[in-house]
């Protein structure tokens, strides 16, 4: 009976807010509802690349090798979602990721530059599914050798060679050594790593599965010489495609934000809602995680991975915004 009135003390006292509210407030780490991580530690891995350890609090899942999370960072009033490889183990203490400063780049650059020691940042639930069995290949570029270090710190395969090319000073350089793999850099000041290279560096490619993540040229080629050999090939964007560009855009109508933004059509309807100022949800920013779905009431959006146009005369309409482009004036119930 005097749990019973505690409780209802408890809750009118902190009516409107819920118990989570609560809990966060004392310990953000502590909210389930929203999943927050505290940066424990920086350290530099690359002349632009950042390594970030990070302590998760009680809303976070878990993860399995090769997956990737998104990170909420506040930046000018508003919160931006990216999406990261996860580099450290699922049985690791600490999250890790590695974010490379990209020219221009908002979040990078905050990530990679600016955050510190004690930072809090957003955390989205792992996702993805990179991963493959049996005997590896593994070919990364640049920054994309962080699905490649989840992977192999997760203890996914036991033979794996990992064929990685850099320019100049390498990411995470120093940590390559210490993998469970048979590792070969490629130095790309010299010219960029061809297919061609692989029967001097990994005579049995043909028999392995191939794992690719870096430069959209690197992932191009590599899939064509996977494809052309009968190799199976899994890959790692961290970039869309290039878009396919047709028509002339228009007027974007987010109904729920009261938000109206000019849109070309080339331009994703996620980022034109941004600009205008309209709080939008999103993650990967690439057509994966479908978090940024809304329901087309108006007009017609066109998919820039596919070019197909999909009209809200079709019926219960529902459009990814992050690879959608106005395909003239259009609202989506945002
Ligand atoms: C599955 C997945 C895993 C990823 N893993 C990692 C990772 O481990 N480490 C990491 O550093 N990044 C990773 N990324 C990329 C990351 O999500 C962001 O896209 C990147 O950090 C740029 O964000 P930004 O806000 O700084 O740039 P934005 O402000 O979004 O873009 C600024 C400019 O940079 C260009 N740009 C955007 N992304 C890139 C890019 N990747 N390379 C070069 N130019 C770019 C844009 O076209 C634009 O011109 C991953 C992405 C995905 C989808
Ligand atoms: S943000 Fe992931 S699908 Fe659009």
């Amino acid at each position: 009976m005097i749990a019973g009135v505690l409780a209802r003390a408890t809750r009118a006292l902190t009516t409107p807010l819920l118990p989570d509210d609560c809990l966060a407030f004392v310990n953000p780490l502590w909210s389930v509802r929203v999943p927050r991580g505290r940066i424990v530690a920086t350290r530099p891995v690359g002349p632009s690349t950042t390594e970030l350890t990070l302590r998760t609090g009680a809303g976070w899942g878990g993860h399995r090798p090769g997956q990737h999370v998104g990170l909420g960072v506040d930046l000018g009033g508003r919160r931006h979602w990216r999406t990261y490889s996860i580099t450290s183990a699922p049985t690791d203490e600490h999250l890790t990721v590695s974010v490379t400063a990209v020219p221009d780049g908002s979040v990078s650059t905050h990530l990679a530059r600016v955050a510190r020691p004690g930072d809090l940042v957003g955390l989205g639930p792992a996702a993805g599914g990179f991963t493959a069995e049996g005997s590896l290949l593994m070919i990364s570029g640049g920054s994309g050798i962080t699905p490649m270090l989840g992977l192999l710190r997760g203890g996914t395969a036991d033979d794996v060679v990992l064929v990685h090319s850099g320019r100049g000073a390498h990411v995470h350089a120093d940590d390559l050594a210490g993998l469970p793999a048979t590792v070969h850099r490629h130095d790309s000041t010299t010219g960029h790593l061809r297919p061609a290279d692989l029967d001097a560096l990994v005579p049995d490619w043909r028999s392995r599965t191939m794992l690719v993540c870096g430069p959209a040229g690197m992932l191009e080629t590599f899939t064509a010489a996977a494809a052309a050999a009968g190799v199976p090939c899994v890959v790692e964007r961290f970039r869309p495609p290039e878009p396919v560009a047709a028509g002339t855009g228009g007027t974007v109508t987010f109904t729920t934000s009261g938000v109206t933004a000019e849109a070309d059509a080339v331009t994703p309807l996620l980022r034109a809602g941004e600009d205008a100022g309209a709080l939008l949800p999103s993650g990967c920013r690439m057509g994966i995680c479908h978090t940024c779905v809304g329901r087309l009431t108006a007009g017609a959006v066109r998919n820039l991975h596919t070019g197909e146009l999909e009209t809200a005369d079709d019926g219960e309409v529902v459009v990814r915004t992050c690879v959608s482009a106005a395909a003239g004036d259009c609202a989506v119930d945002l």
